[in-house]
């Protein structure tokens, strides 16, 4: 496994007290899966990523990243909903932005963000500014940023939901692609239950307060080197989406309830 977290539970200190967002989440994705989290806003799933790239300790529980190769440790890239592209910077630079603050940048890098420009469509882009470029054209700069620095493990945060729907699937069909050719570990989160079979191998969701883990779907083999857009006109497509649906109006019910009598 090259993440794994056993009994993780989280809790947020504020002014107004503790508050759990999180409890008992037991996760793993394995080397080159495309793992999803699937839940409603407000559900913990934000926390999840922040917890496994370090930003944040989780309050109980343990989270392992594993190797890459030899004795690395798995490089974690992390890619978010806006893309804080800096508007100062052309495109070219804003790709070689990380590696400049780490330090590791170096002449065939120059070469290497072309590359990656070109492979999501953007040649000819390198010089432009980031207000230049639609919202879509954005987020794949994003997304050739996050991958510029070679992580081995992807953490994504709705990275298409500021997106419309066209931009959203074409984007989907390109990031499938790329990640898999590059044999990354993904970790994806969404609100959006099509976009999780769409794009997944293992898919887990998240529901009640604190969130928690209350299903964990394998995708059919038979639907996992299928691209994104095939996928949602399979007949599977349509039973996973009301299994997951299912859960999802369950938790949110009993929540509603719990809310109801204050517990
Ligand atoms: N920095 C924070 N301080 C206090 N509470 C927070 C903080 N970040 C998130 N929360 C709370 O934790 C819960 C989970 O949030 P989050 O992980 O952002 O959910 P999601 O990404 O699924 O929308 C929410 O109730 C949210 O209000
Ligand atoms: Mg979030």
């Amino acid at each position: 496994m090259i993440i794994r977290l056993r009994a993780v539970s989280h809790a947020y200190i504020t002014e107004k007290g503790a508050h759990q967002a999180l409890r008992d989440i037991e996760l793993t994705a394995r080397k080159g899966e495309f793992v999803t989290l699937v839940g409603t806003s407000g559900g913990g799933k934000s926390t999840i990523l922040s917890l496994i790239a370090g930003l944040l300790k989780p309050t109980r529980g343990t989270i392992e990243i594993g190797k890459a190769s030899g004795d690395r440790r798995a490089a974690i890239g992390y890619m978010l909903q806006h893309d804080y592209l800096l508007p100062w910077r052309t495109i070219l630079k804003n790709v070689l932005y990380g590696l400049e603050i780490q330090k590791k940048i170096c002449p065939e890098d120059i070469g290497r963000a072309h590359a990656l420009l070109d492979e999501v469509g953007l040649s000819g882009y390198a010089r432009r500014y980031p207000h230049e470029l639609s919202g879509g054209q954005r987020q794949r700069v994003s997304l050739v940023r996050t991958l510029i620095t070679d992580p081995d493990i992807l953490l994504l945060d709705e990275p298409f939901s500021a997106l419309d729907y066209t931009t959203r699937l074409k984007l989907e069909d390109l990031l499938f692609d790329l990640l898999h050719r590059y044999q990354k570990t993904v970790l994806l989160v969404t609100h959006d239950i099509s976009e999780a079979i769409a794009l997944s191998d293992r898919i887990y969701v998240l529901g009640g307060k604190p969130g928690r883990i209350v299903k964990e779907i394998h995708v059919p083999e038979s639907m996992r080197p299928i691209s994104p857009l095939s996928r949602r006109r399979m007949p599977a497509f349509q039973s996973i989406f009301q299994e997951i649906w299912e859960v999802m109006e369950r938790h949110a019910a009993t929540d509603t309830e719990h809310a109801a009598y204050g517990t």
